[in-house]
């Protein structure tokens, strides 16, 4: 454990005003240039929810939200910054809650129910820690907080056993220690590794050390970066070349409550219809219409399930949004209905940028010019930017009537059967110029409730440009049909942007590397409030081998977004292109699975949208104190993560590799997936460095059939049977896959949620809710499926309860409807294989209980 006393650290904090920065920086000798020292606190009163010091002209003010959730602002000449976000919710950022004051001889702060935060007075300095003495935040000693001109940097201690997540679709490994990131968001077709910025800027990152995991958040919009141990080995910082300082510090110590907190904090994904759980199928594009057919058609000939095609570009008439080509799509609208009739869904681009066609009687362009909703020059001219269509404009989404009026352009697509909309492009992309984007001095307007009414430029504007541009899309589909949850996928967006839309991973290659890359960047995003992502499976640029292929489409059957996307002039990268026969079979059997088991991940969707837990998720979210000393799992080198809480999908660590590997596996007793055996984890090998590796591992045999999956002893999975979409009923018994515990007395849990799949209804009770759970004793093991919550009538009337990891038949069995006593024996089978006990029940609304006997 790290304990540190506030009395310990000197720090001597940089304060600049913004409007006295540039006289003061030549005027004083500093060790950076443009620096001067704020020696100390000049005064200090309390507030009822926290604290307000003054040093010289600046102005700090450090609040609690709640007695978990900081707020830190500092003003420059005497002012804080304004009081106002695009990211956190109005409801949070004014929340307060009441403090006591604490102070010594040699500080002033509060504390709060689980925080104290103590401001050393002399030199100045800011030390945050927890009841239990763990050190959330310590500035670093003569370097806390810069201000250079407009920009500023704040430095914190950087312990050397602390890890660090988040930070959006960043590339590169899980843990973002001694990585170094810009939020600048960037068309980067083609992004490597090494490449930054790419498309989002998520100013959010966890830092998790051993019993303690907290959370930052830079709510600016400006430039910023961020950087781990590289300025200094023991410290990390952020700054902005902009814009307010104002950052919250959300505490845990668990990292589920400090996403929970995030997701109080930001919000959480709304629910999405459950087809948007389903597999997709894309590319850069699909036309004519009788090729969209056709891949379809195919879809459904080949037995694959799926529920979305993607038009991209292509389908449009010249490349101008909400147009259709009319030679491509002549008959679009019926189209969109035979679509509809093989359940499957289409999804359209809608870039934002309006094709400049003063002459044609296109309906973006007029009504955008005609109520003035475009992003301007200084010279109040509008500007133009090459983009897909040629030169285009772009409309100027914060301000609001232009927001609104966005949104109003969906609405003949959506008469049209259009089921949902892809907002790609907009970081916004511009071509032909450095750049890639709007020049700094675009002049843009903020017209915004809880802003001030103002025009600023490009440079506050573009980190949000994007979230913006699909929080309009999102408000505005919401308006056209008020009961059916809008269905958004954005390239750009800026935290929060997850309460409006889905998102992908961007333009990434058809290499192994790139197959690697799918699970720190899904799970960072997911770590960052983006629980709705997806890669493009397959790989955008280039054609994959047919090995990558079927490999990527196993691993992301098990992603929150399934969708194969390839970019234009690329091989066929359809589950039936580039294989053999037995790699169109495997590629089928994935996706397959997804669909079985779609209730455990409409169940785990649905936790996402009420508490914020991302979908996929880091083995040390599930396993807190999972290493053998009781603190994270190191998961800088391996590539295994969770879906939900019980199910870890262990692809191989370089999954071009031919050797066998080994996957540590957290303390827990697991169960094989798909033989339904126990595992047998071995333990005492050496590592590289011929360390002995202290965790249990499952030594894993490659075999392109099988991609590992275990599952958490004491969970229930519900699964259901094969359907070719999530619109089709399934017909037959809901199973519910039981992994028992393996000591007495131990229980098992696990829960089942579903309602229709596409509305609001659930809001108003039309859902289903189902907790099972399982206790073993020495006579046996009973299962508990426990009353119904909600109105929502399932579609299944039996229970086929498999329970797992049996070496032997019961010898007997018998179910007990809860609100009625009497047992009746029931016949079950012994599947050796598989190691399971299958029996077959009638479900009950209010419950039953099926007990095995040894
Ligand atoms: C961008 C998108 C890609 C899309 C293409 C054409 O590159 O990232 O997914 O296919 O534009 O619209």
């Amino acid at each position: 454990m790290i304990r540190a006393k506030c009395s310990s650290f000197a720090v001597l904090v940089t304060l600049l005003s913004a409007a006295t920065a540039q006289l003061t920086v030549h005027a004083v000798a500093q060790p950076r240039t443009g620096s001067v020292r704020l020696e100390r606190v000049t005064a200090s009163h309390p507030l009822p929810n926290g604290i307000e010091l003054r040093s010289a002209t600046a102005i700090i003010q450090i609040t609690a939200l709640r007695d978990d959730v900081l707020r830190m602002r500092v003003g420059t000449s005497g002012q804080l910054p304004e009081d106002a976000s695009w990211a956190v919710l109005p409801a949070s950022r004014t929340a307060t809650t009441n403090v006591t004051s604490e102070s010594t001889g040699a500080t002033v702060g509060f504390k709060t129910a689980k925080l104290h935060v103590a401001i050393h007075k002399d030199p100045f300095g800011i030390n945050v820690t927890d009841s239990a003495g763990h050190v959330i935040i310590q500035d670093l000693p003569s370097r806390a907080i810069e201000f250079h001109g407009a920009s500023f940097r704040v430095y914190m201690k950087s312990p050397e056993d602390e890890h660090y997540f988040g930070l959006g679709d960043k590339p590169g490994p899980l843990d973002r220690r001694s990585e170094a990131f810009t939020d600048w968001n960037t068309d980067a077709f083609g992004w490597q590794q090494s490449t930054d910025p790419i498309y989002k800027s998520i100013p959010w990152f966890i830092t998790f050390r051993k019993g303690v995991c907290a959370g930052i958040f830079l709510d600016n919009t400006f430039r910023s970066s961020f950087e781990f141990n590289k300025e200094y080995r023991d410290a990390y910082s952020f700054g902005s070349e902009g814009g307010p300082l104002d950052f919250y510090l959300v505490y845990g110590p668990e990292p589920k409550q400090v996403l929970e907190n995030w997701a109080w904090l930001v919000g959480t994904t709304p629910m999405p219809p459950m087809w948007a759980l389903g597999y997709q199928q894309s590319r850069y594009s699909y036309y004519p219409e009788a090729e969209v057919k056709r891949i379809v058609g195919r879809l459904r000939s080949e037995r694959i399930p799926a529920d979305v095609i993607w038009l991209d570009i292509d389908f449009q008439y010249k490349n101008w949004p909400f147009t259709v080509d009319p030679e491509r799509f002549p008959t679009f609208e019926q189209m969109i209905k035979d679509l509809r009739a093989e359940h499957i869904r289409t999804v359209v681009i809608t870039d934002l940028h309006i094709a400049d066609q003063p002459l044609a009687h296109y309906k973006p362009f007029d009504e955008g010019i005609a109520g003035d909703h475009f992003v301007k020059n200084p010279d109040g001219s509008i500007y133009e930017g090459v983009v897909w269509p040629g030169k285009a404009v772009f409309p100027d989404f914060t301000h609001k009537p232009s927001r609104d009026w966005w949104g109003t352009l969906y609405a003949d697509f959506v008469k049209k059967g259009v089921a949902g909309f892809w907002n790609d492009m907009n970081e916004p992309a511009v071509f032909l110029v450095p750049s890639k984007t709007m020049p700094d001095d675009t002049q843009h307007r903020i017209e915004e409730p809880g802003f001030t009414t103002r025009t600023t430029n490009h440079l506050e504007v573009h980190n949000i440009f994007g979230l913006e541009n699909s929080r309009g899309t999102f408000e505005g589909l919401l308006k056209l049909q008020p009961n059916l949850r809008p269905f958004v996928m954005t390239r750009a967006s800026f935290a929060g942007g997850h309460r409006y839309a889905a998102t992908w991973t961007g333009d990434n290659s058809s290499t192994w590397d790139h197959l690697r890359q799918t699970t720190p960047q899904i799970v960072n995003l997911g770590l960052s409030g983006f629980a709705m992502t997806g890669a493009d499976v397959g790989g955008f640029a280039g054609s994959p081998q047919s090995e990558l292929l079927t490999r990527w489409i196993e691993v992301a059957a098990f992603h929150p977004i399934d969708r194969d996307h390839t970019a234009t002039g690329t091989n066929p990268q359809e589950p039936w292109e580039n294989g053999t026969a037995e790699d169109v079979s495997l590629r089928r059997r994935y996706i397959e699975e997804r669909y079985r088991l779609m209730p455990y991940l409409y169940t785990t969707t649905e936790e996402m949208s009420r508490t914020g837990l991302p979908i996929m998720r880091p083995l040390f979210m599930e396993f807190p104190h999972g290493a053998a000393d009781g603190g994270p799992i190191d998961l800088s080198t391996g590539n295994a993560f969770m879906v939900g809480s019980d199910l870890l999908v262990a692809q191989s660590p370089y999954p071009d590799e031919v050797d066998d590997y080994a996957v540590a596996l957290p303390p827990s007793t697991w169960y094989d997936y798909w033989t339904g055996s126990r595992i047998d984890p071995t333990s005492g090998r050496k590592g590289i460095d011929n360390a002995a590796i202290s965790q249990p591992e499952v030594h894993i045999h490659r075999t392109l059939e099988t991609l590992p999956i275990f599952v958490r002893a004491g969970s229930v999975i519900p699964e259901q049977p094969l359907v070719q979409s999530t619109e089709e009923q399934p017909q037959g018994p809901l199973t519910l896959r039981v992994y028992p515990p393996t000591t007495f007395g131990a229980e098992c849990s696990g829960s089942l949620y579903l309602d229709d799949g596409i509305s609001y209804d659930f809001k108003k009770g039309d859902f289903l809710r189902v907790n099972f759970a399982c206790r073993l004793s020495a006579q046996g093991l009973i299962v508990t499926v426990a009353p119904r919550e909600g109105t929502f009538q399932p579609w299944w009337k039996l229970l086929s309860i498999e329970v797992y990891g049996a070496a032997k038949p019961y010898t007997s069995a018998s179910v007990t409807l809860l609100d009625h006593p009497a047992a009746s024996p029931v016949t079950t089978n012994f599947d050796a294989e598989h190691h399971r006990v299958t029996a077959l029940v009638s479900d009950d609304p209010k419950g039953v209980q099926l007990q095995l006997t040894y």
